[in-house]
């Protein structure tokens, strides 16, 4: 059962440059959810229905079987495939018990339209994944 959010929104990176009328909207977007250990939150291949932040808990990146990255609290995933509505590009596991916030794609889809500075958030994040691959690439290429 989704549960109300009670964390303060200001004090995440994701959510820090929005104004307070935009962090109510964020809040009433959000359900507060648990899952235990071992949980497949996102599964590679699959349609993608859920956006995720990790209030508490972390979680592991996996692709073709094999981790790529860690997730703690902080983090978020899930959002690719409710960008570009391909299917999932990775799984990921709770590794330990976790407190989730998500939104489902119709509710993301919204909240992007009405809160701008979430999408230039998300936006940043995904700029700096792409410039750690490509540096990963480069360093690959050149050996
Ligand atoms: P999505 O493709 O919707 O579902 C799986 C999610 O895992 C993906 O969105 C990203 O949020 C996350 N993800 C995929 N690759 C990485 C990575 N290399 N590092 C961190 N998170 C990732």
């Amino acid at each position: 059962m989704p549960r109300a959010v009670s964390l303060d929104l200001s004090s995440i990176w994701l959510f820090s440059t929005c104004s307070a009328k935009e962090l109510r909207t964020v809040r009433r977007a959000l359900d507060e959810v648990r899952a235990p250990a071992g949980t497949v939150l996102c599964e590679e291949g699959t349609v993608g229905r859920e956006f995720f932040f990790i209030v508490d808990g972390r979680a592991s990146v996996k692709r073709g079987g094999r981790k790529i990255a860690g997730l703690e609290p902080g983090a978020y995933f899930g959002e690719l495939a409710l960008l570009d509505r391909k299917p999932r590009s990775a799984t990921v596991v709770a590794d330990t018990d976790m407190v989730l916030l998500t939104m489902s794609q119709r509710v993301f889809t919204a909240l992007l339209e009405e809160v701008p500075p979430l999408g230039r958030k998300l936006l940043a994040a995904m700029s700096e994944r792409l410039r750690a691959a490509d540096s990963k690439v480069t360093a690959l290429i050149s050996h």
